[in-house]
């Protein structure tokens, strides 16, 4: 079974990655199931109903979630109907389904979780380690786990994947937006990589207009975040193939695929 899972889905030219360059990725790796993040889909953060559905007509089976998935409102009232996965370490009150499971019939069988960093993160969450330790002793999965991991701090992520060697199938790196080159099978068990990278504008500072982030830094001027909607726009993702009796993965390979 062939997985693509899609970094961070940012704004306007992330959505058009996804349009213009999905197919010709599910045709050349013969994708079986596509997984994406989507916590940055409408505006930069969070997602609207019309936007996830626009996702899921390109063919993404399956979402995972982020410090941002709840910025919208209407998102609330949906979520549990979606096939989202929400932060598993997340605030407890909020609704949605904290994993979710892609059944392509004949043992093909994906069940995808989301967790939050704690390292240099804002968002409200418990300890990611003990959150997924009891979910494992409780359930235990008869088919192919992947785990996004949506943290800032290298080191913990790093961290999440040889804790989860050997016992899930994959832990992929979400949030900074910026892909590393580190992809490798922990153990021969777990294929891993710190950072999938986002999908979205190339010429921003992480889907940012760059003379805001800059005149931040540089001058302390707070404007408002504004997302860049023109220029080239790149699809990060990885493609890990799993053998799906033995929940083992065979290979993972890096993509990044630019508009130009
Ligand atoms: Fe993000
Ligand atoms: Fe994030």
């Amino acid at each position: 079974m062939n997985v693509l899972f899609i970094g961070d889905i940012v704004s306007s030219l992330g959505r058009q990655a996804i349009s213009e360059l999905l197919p010709q990725v599910v045709k050349e790796q013969n994708i079986d199931i596509v997984i994406a993040n989507c916590e940055n889909t409408t505006g930069g953060r969070g997602i609207s109903v019309k936007h996830y559905q626009e996702l899921k007509g390109y063919g993404i089976h399956a979402f995972t979630g982020g410090d941002h998935i709840y910025r919208y409102k209407e998102i609330e009232e949906y979520i549990g109907n979606l096939d989202i996965a929400v932060p598993l370490n997340g605030d407890k009150n909020l609704p949605g389904n904290r994993q979710v499971t892609v059944d392509l019939g004949e043992g093909e069988k994906l069940t995808v979780i989301s967790l939050l960093g704690n390292a240099l993160m804002k968002a409200e969450a418990t300890n990611p380690f003990q959150a997924i330790e009891e979910l494992l002793q409780r359930r235990n999965f008869d088919h192919p786990v992947l785990v996004d991991f949506h943290a800032e701090a290298t080191s913990e992520k790093k961290a999440m994947g040889y804790y989860l060697q050997g016992r899930v199938s994959a832990v992929v790196g979400t949030h900074t937006h910026v892909q590393t080159c580190d992809e490798e099978i922990l153990g021969n068990k777990t294929a891993y990589i710190t950072d999938v990278g986002m999908t979205g504008s190339i010429n921003s500072v992480v889907g940012v207009k760059k003379e805001i982030i800059i005149n931040r830094l540089s001058k302390g001027i707070k404007d408002k975040f504004e997302w860049e909607k023109n220029g080239n726009y790149a699809l990060s993702a990885v493609v890990i193939s799993i053998d799906t009796n033995k929940q083992i993965p065979k290979n993972v390979d890096r993509i990044y695929l630019t508009s130009s």
